[in-house]
């Protein structure tokens, strides 16, 4: 069994396996609280998505003998809870915009974590990764066309920092890199 001689990607790991559970119970409040049929089974989707996430994230941490961490098993348990019940409260338009910031910001979580890897030389799982970074941005894509005509978005875009001209993220979906070019995906 390896041991992986780094923290910061342990804890990357750790978080983000917690972090796919907090999205997967937030999607459920989020479908619930929709009445568009489309919608809902669109946001169901996105919930599935999170929770293969996790699945594979585990895969992961299991090769490396990383334990499942109790704190953040527990932060983000309350954090999803709390995300899926306020769907029913705040309106539409506002889960769709966190939803889509929130995503924004997961994309580069696992290309960093494929840099973190290569830095190690290991790059087993370079394409895990990637497909995984890949499917939050079309999550982020999915919920910006939702919102991108709405007369509110320039306002949160501007105290939010996530919108039509902004991301957390360089990936652009329409002149999306292969695998073997996309390295240089969320380098500071
Ligand atoms: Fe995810
Ligand atoms: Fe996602």
């Amino acid at each position: 069994m390896m041991t992986l001689n780094h923290p910061e990607l342990v804890d990357l790991l750790q978080k983000a396996y917690s972090a796919e559970k907090a999205a997967s119970f937030a999607y459920q409040g989020h479908a619930a609280s929709v009445s568009d049929q489309d919608k809902k089974s669109a946001i169901r989707q996105l919930e599935l998505d999170e929770w293969f996430h996790r699945k594979e994230v585990l895969q992961i941490m299991n090769d490396f003998n990383i334990p499942v961490s109790g704190w953040y098993e527990f932060k983000f348990h309350i954090i999803g809870k709390i995300i899926s019940g306020s769907c029913h409260v705040i309106g539409w338009f506002m889960p769709f915009y966190f939803a889509g910031r929130l995503e924004s910001g997961n994309v580069c979580e696992y290309f960093r974590m494929r840099q973190f890897f290569n830095s190690l030389g290991i790059d087993t799982y370079d394409q895990v990764l990637y497909d995984m970074g890949m499917k939050e941005k079309e999550h982020e894509i999915y919920f910006l066309d939702k919102i991108k005509t709405n007369k509110f978005l320039p306002y949160y875009e501007k105290y939010f920092s996530w919108g039509s001209n902004e991301s957390f993220n360089n990936i652009d979906l329409d002149k999306k890199y292969p695998f073997d070019n996309s390295e240089h995906y969320c380098k500071k």
